[in-house]
């Protein structure tokens, strides 16, 4: 008799997402006529940028001729993409990461929810709370998380860092030690960003403790402020305490093309293991390359053109992100967020719940958004926005919400 992985029966409810979409199709079906604006899922909605479709398309023609096909890739990546990005991503901003250290995937979700897989089921995981939900589920698929309480909303082998107001949404440090620690910043959900100074302390408390940073740097193309890292490899002595997941979906569009990659330096060693050996295993054994039409795309995100190209996309969401923000505080919401990330979080008025507050918010200015609460308990009472809208759409979604 097959046993299936009982793990996954322990998973609460569905998915956030597919959740949402299911709530919004039944309003739409009943109410066919009202225009909804979409300001929920953080997908871009800007066509990629001329200088990398110009790349696809002669990568395109080049898998169509003999002498220019390629066939499988490299396990880790192309040599012109990652030489691409250890140059731009990490040698620019004085981060010593060399290229055999990055390992190219199709994007961040994957990465992120593969990685534990190299670490014994006996690690205690800490996320934030709030949290991305990929880096609970995935532990909770693979039985690293104890048992979940309907109560607390919360897993008996997880370690929560409680992210608030009260401590501008950066968690401090945990009195219990973890071993595996998953960090995102800047911040989904919150929109919030960590300091030099304050992941400088993760970074030394890491290698303190034995512990290693899972560090998600999906949203650092939206740092606007000076003293952010844009990577954990600005710290000192991130090298012996880090792994950075990064992603080509937010920075150039990707999120249907796909593209990311993973970075595991060489002196990150830990039971004896290297850990850049136990990925690069993974690797070989599961993925079989991003494709070579995707990886020219994401090489010439890194040129001048690119470059140009896709700091004008970014600056159109964070126009957005600054219409929303100013918008909901002016309409007497607190809201923070959407300085150094795409995301604004705001607190539900009048002691709504998040998913009360998703349901009036709908329901009275066909706007759909996050609720807080998918994000996590720590999540409860507040709700994200999002800044990858058109900007005629957000515009008229904050006069909507200004107008309740
Ligand atoms: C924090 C975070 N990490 C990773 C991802 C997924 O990125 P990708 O599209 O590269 O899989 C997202 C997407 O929303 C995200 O918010």
């Amino acid at each position: 008799m097959v046993k299936i992985n009982e793990n996954f029966l322990k998973l609460p409810g569905n998915y956030l997402f597919s959740e949402i979409a299911k709530k919004v199709n039944a309003f739409q079906n009943a109410h066919p006529q009202s225009r909804l604006i979409r300001l929920g899922i953080g997908d871009v909605t800007l066509p990629i940028a001329p200088a990398i479709i110009e790349a696809m398309h002669k990568a395109v023609d080049e898998m169509g001729k003999k002498e220019s096909f390629h066939g499988y890739a490299p396990d880790l990546g192309y040599e012109f993409l990652r030489s691409a990005i250890a140059k731009n991503d990490y040698e620019k901003r004085g981060c010593d990461i060399s290229e055999d250290e990055i390992f190219v995937s199709d994007g961040a979700k994957s990465d992120s929810g593969n990685i534990q897989e190299i670490f014994g089921l006996e690690n205690r995981i800490a996320v934030c709370d709030p949290v991305y939900p990929v880096y609970v589920d995935t532990n909770v698929m693979a039985g690293r998380t104890g048992s979940y309480s309907k109560e607390t909303e919360q897993w008996s082998d997880v370690i929560y860092l409680p992210c608030s107001a009260q401590n501008h949404f950066v968690p401090e440090l945990p009195k219990e030690t973890p071993d595996l620690i998953y960090l995102c910043f800047p911040n989904n959900p919150t929109g919030s960003a960590i300091t030099k100074e304050q992941l400088q302390t993760w970074v030394d408390y890491a290698n303190k403790m034995g512990s290693v940073i899972i560090y998600d740097a999906a949203y650092e193309a939206y740092i606007t402020e000076e003293n952010v890292p844009h990577s954990i490899y600005e710290c000192q002595g991130a090298r012996t305490c880090a792994i950075e997941l990064r992603s080509f979906s937010k920075n150039a569009g990707f999120t249907g093309v796909r593209l990311g990659y993973t970075v595991i330096p060489k002196d990150l060693v830990r039971g004896g293991a290297s850990l850049h050996s136990l990925w690069a295993r993974r690797h070989g054994t599961k993925y079989n390359g991003a494709p070579y039409i995707i990886q020219r795309a994401g090489q010439a995100v890194y040129t001048e053109e690119g470059q140009t190209q896709v700091k004008e996309q970014i600056h159109y969401y964070m126009r957005n992100a600054k219409v929303i923000l100013e918008g909901v505080k002016s309409a007497g919401f607190q809201a923070t967020g959407g300085v150094n990330a795409p995301y604004i979080w705001l607190k539900t008025p009048d002691q709504m719940n998040s998913w009360e507050f998703f349901d009036y918010l709908l329901q009275k200015a066909n706007v759909v958004g996050t609720p807080g609460s998918g994000f996590g308990p720590g999540g409860e009472g507040y709700f994200r926005l999002t800044a990858f809208g058109t900007y005629e759409n957000t515009v008229e979604a904050v006069e909507r919400i200004k107008n309740l």
